[in-house]
């Protein structure tokens, strides 16, 4: 889902559901609203219960899903074996996959083989890593991954100094000449939507503050995300 903004100097925001935060036992159904109501981008957390203490979505759930719909895939990988689920998502047939610096013992090597299999590289970062983690692999980077919340589980709360921390990645890469889009995930809120907008997030993982929040249908909560998107956008580099 973009947010089509009149000002074509405004740039277009995604918004990505996170799957482990769906109705999984009517997931085909999930989606289906999602896509109803414009989302075009699903976000997949791939955990093994070593990197993180959690494991809530596998392989053949990705490719059940992959012959459903149409939808870019955005894969999170918070695992230790970064390059066995490389390999295996790229055979489902996946379109960005982002693996955490913190995990990845050869993060060079890794990011260069998912882009070998054609797949856009992310560098996902935990909110105490320094953005100086990425200094010597950002010819290797499509995308950035900021973790806004601990990675592990959905309902968390923002570790406060990551917002402050989404501005300091855009100013980074400007700094640098480079135009990469930022995703950022975790305590995506209704709330939090516009303050990570503002700051520079491109790509937002919709989870239980946001698009599934049990205030709401789907369709109404993406309504309402789209409209802090908004707002986010008006005070965009104010
Ligand atoms: C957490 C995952 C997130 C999570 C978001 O490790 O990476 O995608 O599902 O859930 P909320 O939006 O509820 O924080
Ligand atoms: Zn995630």
């Amino acid at each position: 889902m973009s947010v089509e903004n009149t000002a074509s100097s405004k740039p277009h925001i995604h918004i990505a559901p996170s799957v482990m935060c769906a109705d999984l036992c009517n997931l085909e159904a999930d989606i289906r609203e999602l896509e109803t109501a414009g989302i075009d981008m699903l976000h997949f957390d791939l955990m093994d219960a070593h990197f993180v203490p959690n494991m809530p979505i596998g392989l053949v759930l990705i490719q059940q899903l992959r012959a459903k719909t149409d939808c870019t895939f955005d894969i999170h990988l918070m695992v230790e074996n970064n390059d066995f689920f490389v390999d295996a998502v790229a055979e489902i047939g996946v379109q960005q996959i982002a693996v955490h610096v913190e995990s990845a013992t050869h993060l060079d090597r890794t990011l260069s083989l998912i882009r070998a299999h054609g797949i856009k590289a992310g560098a996902a970062l935990n909110p105490a890593t320094p953005l100086s983690a990425l200094d010597y692999v950002l010819e290797r980077l499509d995308f950035v991954l900021i973790m806004t919340v601990n990675p592990g589980f959905a309902g968390q709360k923002v570790v406060p100094a990551t917002l402050r921390k989404i501005a300091e990645c855009r100013a980074f890469l400007d700094k640098r000449g480079i135009n990469l889009p930022i995703e950022v995930d975790g305590n995506v809120s209704f709330e939090n939507i516009p303050k990570m907008v503002s700051a520079g997030a491109d790509i937002l993982v919709g989870g239980t503050s946001s698009v599934f929040h049990k205030s709401g249908s789907r369709t109404e909560n993406i309504q309402q995300a789209q409209q802090a998107i908004t707002l986010g956008l008006a005070h965009r580099g104010g």
